[in-house]
């Protein structure tokens, strides 16, 4: 390989660079140039070579990897494994490793054996090559494209992970893995399906010939550390000003709801925002999946379930929103309002189960509204636009947009309060929001927090609960 390398990139050497002729001084920066690109070229050179002998050395392990896993799922004790400690399953696995390249007349370095055995664990034990992913606390989200093809999404940036699937088969089994897992199954005539895997990330897939490429697969990671209202200070999604405001909001018990896009960070400022609720409040939760942790003594969580095979059972968002309104709640808290539990929502807002929250799929708060009303709208509910909006504006006081900006940040670019109604439409004032400033060459955002210098509607609501904010946080910066 290397000797190769030497052949091709003859003049790459210092001493071999000919290319300026003894003696001619007067072309002294060419000269001085040559022996400066020689050692970029060879480094170049060598990485690619190195590369290339880390892609062999990973086939080579992953042939490998195929012939043990087959010989261990014909010798192990698959019976025994439920009850195996992991401790004596990993030594048992690395024994009948250390057998098979035996029998193979295979010798590998520690390194190599020590990540083969982890990897044939992970396959008898866990999600095979998910594994690493999902045990790697820098990723957020992991997204696979067919067995090929697996995205990462770290700090808020999708990029191309080295892990891959054998095959489209292998890639089946471990979804099949882990759909089966939870009582469900995915073929022909059922090719999606939503999972919470054992940790208690999101899981959703779908599987060909709907999924084109080879099956697609979207993890959300559960965080059990969930970012606090500090953190998110810290991590510039608000400022202290910004978190003081909703404290009191929260506090106050204004009705929420945070807009914004997929993955804007919408259920991580639910959560955060829910840690303001006062400690004797009963607060029932309801979600599609469950990822909400509410720090509260009194916490009341319902998971929402899909029909089964036969199209039965399934008990909705709504279902359980319904039932809530009978459970005695002092707060109720939907983790996303996608469809008719709309309605249901806007009415427990309006009747006496204020501080209620929940997020919306929404580009801006004048969105967040329009999906509000499509929402009503295509629930069958008949009723004038007029009256509808009326409902929209006395029921919901805040919206707090959550917004992924382009350089993977994630910030609160608006806090708007909703004000009542001027004619047919919906008044809204803007409170706080994000000031995009300029772009930095490494694309990053700049920007500021600012207050709009409109003090908020609920001053005095916030002064009566002891909520006494001071008037310069409405004061912009200019
Ligand atoms: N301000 C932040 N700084 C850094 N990471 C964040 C921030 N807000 C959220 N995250 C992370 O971003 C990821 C997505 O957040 P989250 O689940 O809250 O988004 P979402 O809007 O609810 O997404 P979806 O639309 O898929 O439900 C999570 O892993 C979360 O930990
Ligand atoms: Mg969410």
């Amino acid at each position: 390989m290397f000797s190769r390398f030497k052949k091709d990139t003859p003049d790459a050497r210092p001493s071999q660079g000919g290319a300026a002729p003894a003696g001619a001084p007067a072309d002294k920066a060419a000269f001085a140039r040559q022996p400066a690109q020689a050692p970029v070229q060879q480094r170049a050179a060598a990485e690619a070579v190195a590369a290339d002998k880390e892609k062999k050395r990973k086939e080579r392990l992953t042939e490998l990897k195929v012939e043990i896993h087959k010989r261990l799922l014909d010798d192990l004790n698959l019976s025994a494994i439920e009850t195996a400690t992991e401790q004596s399953l990993r030594g048992e696995i690395a024994a009948l490793a250390t057998e098979a390249l035996d029998d193979m007349s295979v010798a590998l370095n520690k390194e190599d054996r020590l990540a083969l055995t982890q990897e044939l664990y992970d396959e008898v034990m866990g999600l095979g090559p998910l594994e690493p992913l999902l045990k790697d606390e820098t990723i957020n989200d992991i997204l696979v494209n067919g067995p090929k093809r697996i995205f990462i999404e770290r700090a808020g940036k999708l990029e191309l992970s080295d892990v891959t699937f054998r095959d489209e088969r292998h890639l089946l089994r471990i979804i099949d893995k882990i759909v089966s897992a939870v009582g469900r199954r995915v073929d022909e005539s059922n090719p999606y399906c939503d999972a919470r895997l054992i940790d208690g990330s999101r899981f959703n897939c779908m599987i060909p010939p709907i999924a084109v490429d080879g099956s697609l697969v979207s993890i959300r990671k559960f965080k059990k550390d969930k970012l606090r209202i500090e953190d998110l200070v810290r991590f510039g999604a608000f400022t202290e000003e910004m978190a003081a405001y909703l404290q009191a909001a929260v506090s106050c018990r204004l009705n929420i709801i945070v807009s914004g896009g997929t993955g804007s960070g919408k259920t991580t400022t639910l959560n955060a925002l829910s840690s303001f609720i006062d400690n004797h409040e009963r607060v029932l939760t309801i979600e599609d999946t469950a990822e909400l942790q509410l720090q509260q003594v009194h916490v009341g969580r319902m998971e929402s379930r899909p029909a089964n095979v036969e199209g039965k059972g399934a008990v909705t968002q709504r279902d359980c929103l319904r039932n809530a309104l009978r459970m005695r709640p002092d707060r109720i808290i939907v983790g996303e309002t996608r469809g008719e539990e709309v309605i249901d929502m806007l009415q427990a807002m309006n009747t006496g189960h204020d501080g209620s929250m929940t997020t919306i799929h929404a580009n801006n708060p004048r969105d967040a509204v329009s999906r509000l009303e499509n929402m009503v709208a295509m629930s069958g509910i008949e009723m004038p636009l007029k009256a509808m909006r009326s409902q929209i504006a006395s029921a919901v006081n805040l919206i707090v947009q959550a917004s992924r900006l382009q350089d993977g940040t994630r910030r609160m670019t608006s806090v708007t309060e909703i004000t009542g109604m001027e004619g047919d439409v919906i008044s809204m004032q803007e409170v706080f929001r994000f000031e995009r400033l300029g772009v930095e060459p490494s694309g990053k955002i700049i920007g500021r927090f600012n207050a709009t210098g409109i003090r908020s509607a609920y001053s005095d609501r916030f002064r009566q609960w002891g909520f006494d904010l001071p008037a310069s946080i409405y004061e912009p910066i200019v």
